[in-house]
């Protein structure tokens, strides 16, 4: 039995990644903006919720296949965008998709990422997400979009809560760059991880395949990472979501909206879909955690959108929270980063095994059939209780 065939949790699989990851690409998964408040309330505050118990139903015929966005998705589960991705092991992005594919649900691409969006499109047949960090040249963004509109991406995951950077103290005193440094310490780690060097010297792909080479300014190492550090544009505000749709021509599912009022805003200004994220706490720390403020943004907007959902996802268990406190599906992030640190497209394959099974037997274990019909009857009211201390 193989090490990812002995992997029973998402857990187990962090766990093999962080043996077979240099260290910068690890901790730069496995962190959280500051003191980590938000990134570690994003998983802890599931615990709060509580799971009815049913039983005597017929459980024959489970069903987790639902749709988002109208697409059909074999279970209400998207990967998120996480940038290089492709640090995490050689051509991640390509392994993550087609791992995705055979899985049937959706990918979504970063900006950020280290394969670009051709990449994924010559090595995947399904069409997938394209994520959208707006950036000062606006030229550069028109051409962006028009990318990811001739690789037929089905949607625009348009990210609105990173203009800047939340500091992460881990990659600061890593010294975290992409493509890494060829420092003694990177040296010495990569000699620990034979694998991972291996596999990233079989590969091109080494630096952010969406801008390198699509830029005049950034021509070199050296540009690109001043060009990208300079780029974010911070007057990115709700008005950009008209051109940014118009160019597009498809759905524009707004992500990073953490508060009632933003929510509002989004659909008012023509989202199509939001993600009711805080970046995986690696932005505004102190900042609650998504399955907190969840019933209240479905309160808000929820009969005129699909609310969706990430952070803090690690298990089935808490997929069906997310789904009774309201969301249509949720995005998953370090689920996907740690299956493919763990073993490459299968690790990423496994990793979706596993929260599909633990999604097949609570739901049946909780009275129910069907995900579509999960709701908030299958929780207990008073954990939404703000009084508890929430
Ligand atoms: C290593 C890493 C890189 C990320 N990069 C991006 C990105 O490029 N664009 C983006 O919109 N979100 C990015 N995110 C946030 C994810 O899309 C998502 O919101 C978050 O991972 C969800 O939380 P989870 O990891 O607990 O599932 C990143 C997250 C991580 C962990």
């Amino acid at each position: 039995m193989s090490a990812l065939d002995r992997a029973l949790t998402i857990d187990d699989l962090k766990t093999l990644a962080r043996r077979r990851v240099p260290r910068q690409f690890f901790d730069y998964i496995d962190s959280g903006a500051y003191t980590e408040q938000t990134y570690n309330s994003n998983e802890a505050d599931f615990d709060r919720i509580t799971l009815r118990q049913r039983v005597a139903v017929n459980l024959e015929n489970r069903n987790l296949a639902s749709t988002m966005l109208g697409q059909p998705v074999s279970m209400p589960i998207a990967i998120a965008p996480v940038g290089s991705t492709g640090m995490t092991d050689a051509d991640g992005e390509i392994k993550a998709a087609r791992a995705a594919e055979k899985a049937g649900i959706p990918f979504t691409l970063s900006t950020m990422a280290i394969c670009s969006i051709e990449d994924i499109a010559e090595n995947t047949s399904k069409p997938f997400w394209f994520q959208l960090y707006v950036m000062r040249d606006r030229a550069y963004i028109e051409r962006l979009i028009d990318r990811a509109r001739a690789a037929g991406c089905s949607a625009l995951v348009l990210t609105m809560d990173l203009q800047l950077l939340g500091q992460r103290h881990k990659d600061l005193r890593n010294g975290l760059t992409a493509p890494p440094k060829f420092t003694p310490k990177f040296v010495a780690e990569m000699m620990v991880k034979p694998g991972w060097a291996f596999r990233m010297l079989g590969t091109k792909r080494h630096t952010f395949g969406n801008i390198a080479g699509h830029v005049s300014d950034a021509v070199n190492l050296a540009s690109l990472t001043e060009w990208t550090r300079t780029q974010f544009d911070l007057t990115l505000n709700w008005k950009d979501i008209g051109w940014i749709k118009k160019r597009f021509g498809g759905p524009v599912i707004v992500k990073g909206v953490l508060d009632a009022e933003d929510a509002k805003l989004a659909i008012a200004n023509g989202a199509d879909a939001i993600v009711v994220s805080n970046h995986g706490g690696r932005q505004l720390d102190g900042a609650p955690s998504t399955i907190r403020v969840l019933p209240e943004i479905v309160d808000a907007v929820g009969n005129q959108t699909e609310v969706l959902v990430d952070g803090g996802i690690r298990s089935g268990q808490h997929l069906l929270k997310a789904l009774a406190l309201g969301a249509k599906g949720a995005l998953v992030g370090r689920i996907m980063a740690y299956g493919l640190g763990a073993g490459g497209e299968a690790g990423v394959t496994r990793a979706l095994d596993i929260v599909r099974k633990e999604t097949d037997t609570t739901m049946a274990l909780m009275g129910e059939r069907d995900i579509r019909n999960i709701g908030l009857h299958n929780i207990y009211s008073n954990d939404l209780d703000k009084r508890q201390g929430y």
